[in-house]
């Protein structure tokens, strides 16, 4: 029973003065729920501004592309997950497999550039990141630079570079290998690179061998240094990018994606989300914050210190194609993981 005391009424005043005021959302008190796989920093910047304009909240739920996806997987349609946010393609595409994506509002994917979303409109893309050669310049000269990613697996090439073969970031760069030079090359390759490569845990490891000196040259995404050297440079300050361009496996462009779940009770906020997201306000996020992130957003600026994305000459690849199942299988053959 409820017992009205003066203090309900107060409560229920207040309610009904802030609701008039467009400080509390009516429709969905408790918001929407946020499975987020990109960057924390990235994501909470984005959440910040869009509970500030709409009002609605949320919560977000972080872990890393794998883990996440297949958490919604094993959830199906009983996820309590409205909306998921991946690093790259692969854990994306998991998803839609199994069937657990509404469609994305037209109005939504009309502000992102085709490329850097799936035809089937199913998920978008909302930031893009490109693959680098990083290395230090007391070890390599420019003549030194290999052509194409592919050839740091041949003989010349080992002991010479890192990877952090364990990450989605990486994964994603196998799965696109795949795409583009099919199983038997990609295999070939991995087996190379398990002659070659020294195994790290994470991009900035890497990032922190090469500037170390401890190895000559890592495959990372280009973000890593950009974000170190917004910092103190300490982790970069002895590297430098290279960028395989020509529309070489090495000039992977990664998209970040986000999806609706279709089991969401709360599709309007879902969507809502999404369209800021990628909207003006949330691709400024990309050109001004610290993310170092590309903005995908048709009238989008990226932040001015990056070498522009059209430069990049990233190869042509289908993202919803992007197979990272496959990829770990081989990555497991040749004894990567
Ligand atoms: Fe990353």
């Amino acid at each position: 029973m409820i017992s009205l005391t003066p203090s309900f009424f107060k409560t229920a005043l207040l309610t009904t003065a802030l609701m008039s005021a467009g400080l509390v959302y009516a429709a969905n008190p408790e918001g929407i729920v946020v499975y987020n796989a990109q960057h924390e920093g990235l994501t909470k910047a984005w959440v910040e501004g869009f509970t500030q304009e709409t009002g609605i909240p949320v919560t977000l739920r972080n872990g890393d592309d794998t883990e996440m996806g297949n958490q919604i997987v094993q959830e199906g349609d009983k996820s309590p997950a409205d909306v998921f946010l991946t690093e790259n393609s692969p854990a994306m595409v998991l998803v839609d497999n199994a069937g657990l994506l509404a469609p994305v509002a037209p109005t939504t994917l009309e502000q992102v550039g085709a490329p850097y979303r799936p035809a089937h409109g199913r998920w978008v893309g909302i930031a893009a990141r490109s693959t680098v050669f990083v290395y230090n310049p007391s070890k390599l000269t420019e003549a030194d630079l290999p052509k194409s990613l592919l050839d740091l697996a041949g003989p010349s090439w080992k002991g010479r570079w890192g990877a952090s073969p364990a990450g989605a970031d990486f994964q994603a760069i196998v799965s696109a290998v795949l795409e583009l030079k099919g199983e038997a090359a990609t295999l070939e390759w991995l087996k190379g690179m398990k002659a070659n490569f020294t195994a790290y845990r994470g991009n900035s490891s890497v990032l922190k061998a090469v500037n170390a000196g401890q190895i000559d040259s890592g495959v990372i995404y280009h973000y890593y240094a950009y974000v170190d050297q917004a910092k103190t440079g300490e982790n970069s300050k002895n590297t430098k990018l290279y960028y395989f361009k020509h529309k070489d496996p090495g000039a992977f462009v990664s998209i970040s994606g986000g999806g609706v779940l279709k089991s969401s009770k709360h599709q309007e906020d879902a969507q809502a989300f999404l369209k800021w997201i990628t909207g003006k306000e949330g691709q400024e996020v990309l050109e001004k914050g610290k993310s170092f992130e590309y903005a995908v957003g048709v009238n989008a600026q990226s932040n001015p210190k990056l070498v522009p994305l059209k430069e990049l000459d990233a190869p042509v690849i289908d993202a919803s194609k992007l197979n990272s199942k496959k990829a770990v299988e081989l990555m497991t053959q040749a004894g990567l993981l």
